[in-house]
C-alpha cells in the first residue's frame, strides 16, 4: 500500500475556534455531564458475574463516572475458547470497520464528556482522541488485505490514548481478519467497552471482537497460552519485556509481539532557530495532554549563547497555561491519570526542588490529581533515568562545538521515539537526522501529535519493536503472508 492515497480522507474533527461548533459540543455532551456508565466483559459466551469497580474522576476524584467489572480467569478462558477469525471477505471487513468510524463520530458528545471524566482529557486532546481512532478505523479498512489472519491476536493498551490507541491495535488486527481479545489499561475500561460496543453494532461480529478489561492479571493470562496467535502491545518498555518473555515461554516460535513502548525524547534548539517558533513547539510537546504522551517532549537542548533570553520566552509561554478541569472550554490542561502516577512525579518534582533545580513551576487547582508543569534544569537527559510521564520538561545547555556529543548521549539512552531539532541551517538538518536515533524526527515545529496515513507513528531501540502505527507496514505484522514492506 501506498502511503498516500487519494480515496481516503483523515477525520475533519472539530474546529474549536467556530463559536457554533463550541455551542454544538457543548449541547452533545451535556447529557453525559453526570451520566454514570457500566461496562463489564463483552465476551461471545457468558461473561461470570463479578463485582464492579467504581470509576472516578480524576480531576474531581470525589466523582464517580461509573464502575467496571473486571474480568476473571474464568472470562479469559471463555474468551480464549470461543475466539474465531473474521469470516468475511477485505471489502466487508472494510465496510464494517469504515462504518464504526461513522458511529464514533456519530457518539461525539458522549466520546468527549467520556475521555473528559475516566480520563481527564481536555476538549482538545479529546477532539484529537475521537480524531485519531476514526483515522485508525479508515486508514486500515482501506487497506484490509485478503485472506491470512494470524489467528487469535491478544490486543493490549494504555490509558494515556484510552480511544485512539485501543482503536489502532483493534482495527488493524480486526482488518486483517484475526479474532481479536481487547485488554485496556485498568484506569480507562470505561471508554474501551463503549468503543467495543459501536464496533459491535458496526457489524463485527461477538465471538471475533472481545473485550477483557482488568488489570495486568489478565493482560498476562491473555499473552501466555498458546491459543493466541499474536500479541499488539502499547504501553512501558518494563511491561514489554515481561510479556516478551511470557511469549517465548508459551506461544508458537514465529509469534509477533508488536510493542510499541516509553520514551525519553528529546529536542536540540541551536541559536539560529526562531524562538518564538520553538517556544511555542516546546510547550505544546511537553505540556499538552499534561505530558502523558509517550512523544511528550522530557529534555531541551538549548544552545548557551541564546539560553538566557530563551528561558525568558519559556517560562513567560508557561505563565499563559492554564491548567484546569477538563470539561472547561478555557483549559489547556488537565490532571495526570490517578494518584499513584500523582504520587511518583510529585515525589520526583519535590527532589528535585529540594536540590534547587526547579526553574519554573505553574499552579493547578487543587481539586484532583493535577501536577504544575514544571521547568527543571539537569546537566543533560544522562540524569534521567526513567521516562517521568507527567508535565514535567528538563532543560540543560550546551556549546556550539558540543552538538554531536549531545545526539550520542541521547542515543546512548537506548530508546528512540520522538525527536525534534529547532535551527535554521539546511546541513544541520541533514547530518542530525542521520545521527540521531528516532523513529519520529520533527524540524521546526512541535514533536507530538502524527498524523494517521501521514506520520507513521512508532520508535526503535527501548521504544519498540516497529512497524510503525498508522503507516504502510503496520497491518502486515497481524498477517501470516504480508505483502513486502513499503518505504516509511
Ligand atoms: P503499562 O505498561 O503499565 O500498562 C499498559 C498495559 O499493559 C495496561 O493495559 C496494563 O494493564 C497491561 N499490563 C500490565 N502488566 C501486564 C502484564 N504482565 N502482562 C500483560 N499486560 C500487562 O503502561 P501505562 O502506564 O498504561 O502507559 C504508559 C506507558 O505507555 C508510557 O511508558 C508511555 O510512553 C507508553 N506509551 C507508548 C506509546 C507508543 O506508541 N510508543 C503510546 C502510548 C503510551
Ligand atoms: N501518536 C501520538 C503522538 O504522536 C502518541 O503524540
Amino acid at each position: 500500500p501506498e502511503l498516500f492515497q487519494p480515496e481516503r480522507v483523515n477525520s475533519r474533527g472539530w474546529d474549536l475556534a467556530h463559536r457554533p461548533t463550541l455551542a454544538e459540543i457543548d449541547a452533545a455532551r451535556a447529557p453525559f455531564a453526570t451520566h454514570q456508565w457500566q461496562a463489564a466483559p463483552l465476551l461471545a459466551g457468558k461473561a461470570a458475574p463479578r463485582e464492579a469497580v467504581p470509576v472516578t474522576n480524576p480531576a474531581l476524584p470525589s466523582e464517580t463516572v461509573g464502575a467496571v467489572a473486571f474480568a476473571s480467569p474464568a472470562d479469559c478462558e471463555t474468551a480464549l475458547d470461543t475466539a474465531r477469525p473474521w469470516q468475511a471477505s477485505a471489502a466487508e471487513r472494510g465496510a464494517i470497520l469504515n462504518k464504526a468510524a461513522d458511529l464514533y463520530e456519530a457518539n461525539y458528545g458522549e466520546i468527549f464528556a467520556l475521555v473528559a471524566r475516566e480520563a481527564g482529557k481536555s476538549l482538545p486532546d479529546a477532539v484529537a482522541e475521537l480524531r485519531e481512532a476514526v483515522d485508525f478505523l479508515r486508514y486500515y479498512a482501506a487497506n484490509a488485505p485478503e485472506d491470512a489472519p494470524v489467528g487469535t491476536f491478544t490486543c493490549i493498551s494504555p490509558w494515556n490514548f484510552p480511544l485512539a490507541i485501543f482503536t489502532g491495535q483493534v482495527s488493524a488486527a480486526l482488518a486483517a481478519g484475526n479474532a481479536v481479545l481487547a485488554k485496556p489499561a485498568e484506569q480507562t475500561g470505561l471508554i474501551a467497552c463503549r468503543a467495543v460496543e459501536l464496533l459491535h453494532e458496526a457489524g463485527v461480529p461477538r465471538d471475533v471482537l472481545q473485550c477483557l478489561p482488568g488489570a495486568g492479571d489478565v493482560g498476562a493470562a491473555l499473552t501466555s497460552d498458546p491459543r493466541v496467535g499474536g500479541v499488539a502491545f502499547t504501553g512501558s518498555t518494563e511491561t514489554a519485556l515481561k510479556i516478551r518473555r511470557s511469549m517465548a515461554d508459551t506461544l508458537a516460535p514465529g509469534a509477533p509481539l508488536i510493542a510499541e513502548t516509553g520514551g525519553l525524547n528529546a529536542m536540540i534548539v541551536d541559536s539560529t532557530a526562531l524562538p518564538e517558533q520553538a517556544v511555542q513547539a516546546i510547550v505544546e510537546s511537553a505540556f499538552q495532554s499534561a505530558g502523558q504522551r509517550c512523544s511528550a517532549l522530557r529534555c531541551l537542548y538549548v544552545q548557551r549563547d541564546i539560553a538566557g533570553p530563551f528561558i525568558e520566552m519559556l517560562t513567560g509561554a508557561m505563565e499563559a497555561l492554564q491548567p484546569g478541569l477538563p470539561w472547561q472550554l478555557s483549559t489547556d490542561l488537565g490532571p495526570v491519570i490517578d494518584a499513584e502516577a500523582h504520587e511518583g512525579i510529585a515525589t520526583y518534582v519535590a527532589k528535585a526542588k529540594s536540590e534547587g533545580r526547579v526553574i519554573k513551576q505553574i499552579s493547578v487547582p487543587k481539586t484532583g490529581h493535577f501536577i504544575p508543569p514544571t521547568l527543571l534544569r539537569v546537566s543533560g537527559i544522562e540524569e534521567m533515568d526513567r521516562e517521568i510521564f507527567g508535565p514535567v520538561l528538563h532543560f540543560a545547555t550546551f556549546e556550539a562545538d558540543q552538538l554531536d556529543q549531545v545526539i550520542d548521549t541521547i542515543n546512548a539512552t537506548g530508546y528512540g521515539l520522538t525527536f525534534g531539532l529547532h535551527t535554521r541551517i539546511d546541513d544541520r538538518v541533514q547530518h542530525v537526522s542521520e545521527r540521531i536515533h528516532a523513529g519520529n524526527i520533527y524540524v521546526n515545529r512541535n514533536q507530538i501529535g502524527a498524523i494517521v496515513g501521514s506520520q507513521p507513528f512508532g520508535g526503535e531501540g527501548l521504544s519498540g519493536t516497529g512497524p510503525k502505527a498508522g503507516g504502510p507496514n503496520y497491518l502486515a505484522r497481524y498477517s501470516s503472508h504480508p505483502a513486502p514492506l513499503a518505504s516509511e
